[in-house]
């Protein structure tokens, strides 16, 4: 196996720990925690941690495909011979791609503009976009990690 196999499937396994682990972090452990500051701080936190971890994101969507790809074509050839599991991967990992763009240039720019001007109640239901989008990332995410470490076993 050639060395670089080996690490463009470490940095793909690393960048999908990170996306999934952050986002399952921030919505079953950070949001319920939040829910008892009031309002302005609690928006004020979420900004911070977004201007964070979205500036991480931005590496992780380049990161994935980019390692997800060449291991299919140095490893498989293409995609009809990389089976069922590395397909759906393909396909579930764009689409939670889409969303997090979507995301970024949408809801996340409206909110970062509430909050700076503090209008609480239009940054609050921004944020609320944020989170079904964040939701819907989170479990797909989560089904791409199983189809990904699973796969080869039945893909
Ligand atoms: C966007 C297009 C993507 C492509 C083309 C792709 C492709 C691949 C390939 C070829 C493998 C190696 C499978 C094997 O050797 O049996 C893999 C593994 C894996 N993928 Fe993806 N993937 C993509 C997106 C994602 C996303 C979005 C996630 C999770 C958020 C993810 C999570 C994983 C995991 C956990 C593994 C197993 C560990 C590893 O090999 O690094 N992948 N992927």
């Amino acid at each position: 196996m050639p060395d670089s196999t080996i690490i463009f499937s470490a940095i793909h396994g690393l960048a999908a720990t990170v996306w999934v682990g952050g986002m399952f972090f921030a919505y079953f452990i950070l949001r319920p925690s939040l829910g008892q500051l009031e309002p302005p701080q609690r928006l004020a936190v979420w900004n911070s941690v977004f201007k964070r971890f979205l500036k991480l994101v931005w590496i992780i969507v380049i990161a994935l495909p980019l390692t997800g790809y060449a291991q299919v074509y140095m490893d498989f050839g293409d995609f009809d011979s990389a089976g069922l599991a590395i397909n759906s991967m393909h396909i579930v990992g764009l689409l939670m791609i889409a969303l997090f763009v979507y995301l970024y240039v949408g809801p996340y720019q409206k909110f970062g503009a509430a909050v700076a001007a503090s209008e609480w109640p239009v940054a609050a239901g921004h944020l609320n976009s944020i989170r079904q989008i964040v939701h819907a990332n989170t479990m797909l995410g989560l089904i791409t990690v199983v189809i990904g470490s699973s796969g080869r076993f039945w893909g």
